[in-house]
C-alpha cells in the first residue's frame, strides 16, 4: 500500500510511523508512506496556505490552490483508490471501515486545519471523509496517524501469528479478554488458575466468557445477533 499524506505540519509525522509495527511494515516494503508539505505548493510570494473566509466568519480557511496542485501532481503519477479527508464531519472510523480501507493500494490522506478547507476541495477532489471520533482535534494530523495505523496493521504480512489482528478487540464485535504475564503471583494478586492449567480448550472457553462479560459490561452496543453466546 502507498499512502500520500498532505499536511502543513509534516514534522508531526516524525514519530508515529517510525516505531514498532508500522516501522517494520515500512522496512518490509509492505507500506510506503510519503509526507507532502502543502506549503511547497503555495504559489504566492509569502507561501500562504490559508486565507480569511468569504462571508467574514472568524478563523482561517485552507486555500484550494496549494491542495489542488498537490493532489493533481500525485494523481498524474498514479491511480488512487480514494482521496480521504480527515474531518469530524466524516463517517466514524470503526474496525469494519479499517478492514475495508486496508485493502486499498494507493490512497491520498488530507489533513485539515483552522476552520477547515475550502469546500470546493471536498466537492472536486475528496472521495471519502473519515472522523476518528465525536470530538474536535486541532488538526487532521493526529487523526490521520490513527487512521493509517488502524489500516496498516491489517495488511497481510504486517502482523505475525503472535500479534495477529484476528484476536484484536472489535474484530468479532467483542472486546479482548484480560491478559497476564509473569509473575503468576504478585503480592498475592494471582493470575487466574485456568491460564496456568495448560488446558487449551478450557483457556479458550475462559477467554470467550471474559470477552463476553467485558463487552456486556462496557460496550453492550457492540453485541448483536451474530454474537455466539
Ligand atoms: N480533525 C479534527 N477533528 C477530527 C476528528 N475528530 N476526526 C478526524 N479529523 C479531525
Amino acid at each position: 500500500m502507498r499512502i500520500d499524506i498532505l499536511t502543513i505540519f509534516p514534522e508531526m509525522f516524525e514519530g508515529p510511523f517510525d516505531h514498532s509495527i508500522i516501522k517494520r511494515a515500512k522496512q518490509k516494503n509492505i507500506v510506503e508512506i510519503n509526507i507532502h508539505n502543502i506549503r511547497n505548493f503555495a504559489t504566492n510570494k509569502h507561501k500562504n496556505v490559508d486565507d480569511y473566509p468569504f462571508g467574514g466568519d472568524a478563523g482561517m480557511v485552507m486555500m484550494i490552490e496549494p491542495i489542488a496542485l498537490c493532489i493533481e501532481k500525485l494523481k498524474s503519477e498514479r491511480e488512487y483508490d480514494e482521496v480521504i479527508y480527515l474531518s469530524p464531519d466524516g463517517i466514524l472510523l470503526d474496525q469494519n471501515i479499517a478492514n475495508n480501507c486496508s485493502l486499498y493500494n494507493n490512497i491520498i490522506v488530507l489533513c485539515g486545519h483552522y476552520k477547515g478547507i475550502d469546500e470546493r476541495i471536498r466537492e472536486h477532489f475528496i472521495t471519502k471523509e473519515i472522523s476518528i471520533g465525536d470530538y474536535v482535534l486541532s488538526g487532521g494530523e493526529l487523526a490521520a496517524a490513527v487512521f493509517c495505523d488502524s489500516i496498516i496493521r491489517l495488511i497481510p504480512g504486517v502482523l505475525n501469528d503472535e500479534t495477529s489482528a484476528l484476536s484484536d478487540s472489535f474484530q468479532d464485535n467483542l472486546l479482548s479478554p484480560p491478559v497476564y504475564t509473569r509473575p503468576a503471583d504478585f503480592r498475592g494478586w494471582k493470575v487466574p488458575e485456568v491460564l496456568l492449567s495448560g488446558n487449551e480448550k478450557l483457556i479458550k472457553q475462559w477467554q470467550m466468557d471474559k470477552s463476553l462479560e467485558r463487552t456486556k459490561g462496557r460496550r453492550p452496543g457492540l453485541l448483536n445477533e451474530n454474537t455466539v453466546l
